[in-house]
């Protein structure tokens, strides 16, 4: 081959290969915007943007019905012998819960229980946001750092009640302390649902971001476990001029190359003595292994195809929504809670805590628009969409308290392929995957730890000023 035809095909080459990469790296640029869809079509123009003030109201006759129907649930089916709750819900377990909720719980104390905190809504791309907005106790001279906090699926804003306290009042080892802000995810309790599809936990980041705008607050940290937890990872990648730092409890890395790493070592540490070192706990090896993925997961297969099927049935039956939330509180909270007739729960929470929060769902009719939010994930457009999101990095300040009872984990050195600033993965002692509801000091304490770190991470890196 002559020189000058050397040079003409390797600089054509060459060109082509930047020309392609470019075109790939703009298209993937173009891909990751998340466009501000108005979410009830027809109300663009007539919405304010007032931030009203907003009261959880178990009316009388709301009471009434629900009375009625607890006293009126057919015959529960009486679990086979010694299963405890390997068939799902223990009705020995519900029935006792369900004669709490008709006969002990006190719906007029408890609605004043749940309205202890500012609640607010404001309308955020067509749909009514509710949310507590929690001020610091006697800040005095401490900085107040905004902070949002999010909860999953069946939780609420419940979840939050214990720690609320612990986060806005100061601490004297701290310069600074939170003002606490938790929304009802859209769909979820009294936050409006869409009206149109495609509202997943991609979407509820761009609509959380701008409810923290709303609030005046250009940059925030951000809190959360199960879907909270997926959508702070979202929101940072997304909107990492707004977000200071993210605190999750439950980080994870959703590639497939990642997890096919991990379920190797995993795979290979139950034989291979030489990869024991890599060995994780049995909780974790349980939790990937295919049985257990096989039985604990059937609820996430329904509600991300037919969340309105089931929906009917629980948004009618109180002790359906019952049987259905509670087995999560139990099993969520500790795996071995599954071989206890009782189911565990009332080792980290009471009747009234847990029926708070099926209040939440009930009184707002939402559980099955709070369902969707599995659906969403996997519209073909969201699907793609959530790839791009995590396969890119988040570079904002991270932090990761991990659980023994959380439904998973991985490793910090597979956490840092995504979380590139992760500053702290701290192992916790005790608790599961309600974290804020179950173990509010525990997690608190990793929250004003974590955010002193990222304090000072953001002055090194300019963030803050
Ligand atoms: C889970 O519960 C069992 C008893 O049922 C207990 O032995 C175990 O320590 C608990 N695990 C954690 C991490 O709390």
């Amino acid at each position: 081959m002559d020189y000058p035809l050397a040079i003409t095909i390797s600089v054509g080459c060459c060109s082509v290969v930047y020309v392609l990469i470019r075109y790939y790296s703009s298209k993937r640029a173009k891909l990751i915007e998340v466009s501000e869809t108005w979410w009830t079509p027809g109300t663009e123009n007539s919405v304010s943007n007032d931030i009203r003030p907003y009261e959880i109201v178990f009316s009388e006759e709301l009471v009434k019905d629900l009375k009625h129907r607890l006293k009126h649930t057919r015959s529960l089916t009486p679990p086979l012998k010694d299963v405890a709750w390997n068939y799902g819900t223990n009705t020995d377990a519900l029935r006792k819960l369900l004669d709490y909720w008709a006969d002990d719980y006190n719906f007029q104390e408890r609605q004043k229980f749940i309205n202890q905190y500012p609640h607010f809504k404001t309308n955020i791309q067509g749909l009514d946001i509710h949310f507590i907005r929690a001020k610091p106790n006697n800040a005095g001279e401490k900085r107040v750092l905004p902070l949002l906090i999010l909860h999953g699926w069946p939780g609420s804003i419940m979840e939050f009640y214990k720690i609320i306290p612990l986060l806005t009042t100061p601490r004297p080892e701290h310069d600074f302390v939170f003002e606490v802000v938790t929304p009802s995810l859209p769909g979820f309790g009294f936050s409006d649902a869409a009206m149109i599809p495609g509202l997943s936990y991609i979407q509820m980041s761009v609509v959380l971001k701008n409810l923290m705008l709303r609030l005046g607050y250009d940059k925030f940290y951000i809190q959360g476990g199960d879907w909270g937890a997926t959508i702070i990872s979202a929101m940072s990648t997304l909107f990492p001029q707004h977000v200071m730092g993210m605190h999750s409890n439950m980080c994870s890395i959703m590639r497939n190359k990642a997890l096919m790493k991990q379920a190797l070592y995993e795979y290979l540490s139950s034989f291979l003595p030489w990869a024991k070192k890599t060995r994780q706990t049995d909780h974790q090896r349980r939790a990937f292994s295919h049985k257990s993925i096989l039985l604990e997961t059937g609820y996430f297969h329904i509600q991300a195809t037919k969340p309105d099927t089931v929906g009917v049935g629980l948004n009618d039956s109180p002790a359906g929504l019952a049987a259905y939330l509670i087995e999560k509180f139990s099993t969520g909270t500790n795996y071995s809670y599954k071989s206890r007739e009782d189911g565990g729960f009332l080792e980290k929470y009471t009747y009234d805590e847990l029926i708070d929060n099926l209040m939440i769902y009930w009184a707002s009719n939402s559980i099955t628009t709070a369902m969707r939010i599995y659906a969403e994930m996997f519209t073909k457009e969201n699907f793609l969409l959530g790839k791009l999101i995590n396969s890119d990095v988040v570079k904002v300040p991270s932090a990761c308290s991990q659980f023994p009872n959380e439904i998973m984990e991985q490793s910090p050195s597979l956490l840092r392929t995504r979380f590139v600033n992760l500053l702290r993965v701290t192992k916790m002692p005790r608790g599961g995957h309600f974290a804020a509801f179950e173990e509010p000091e525990l997690l608190a304490n990793d929250i004003w730890a974590s955010i002193d770190e990222m304090e000072v991470w953001n002055k090194n890196h300019n963030k803050n000023l």
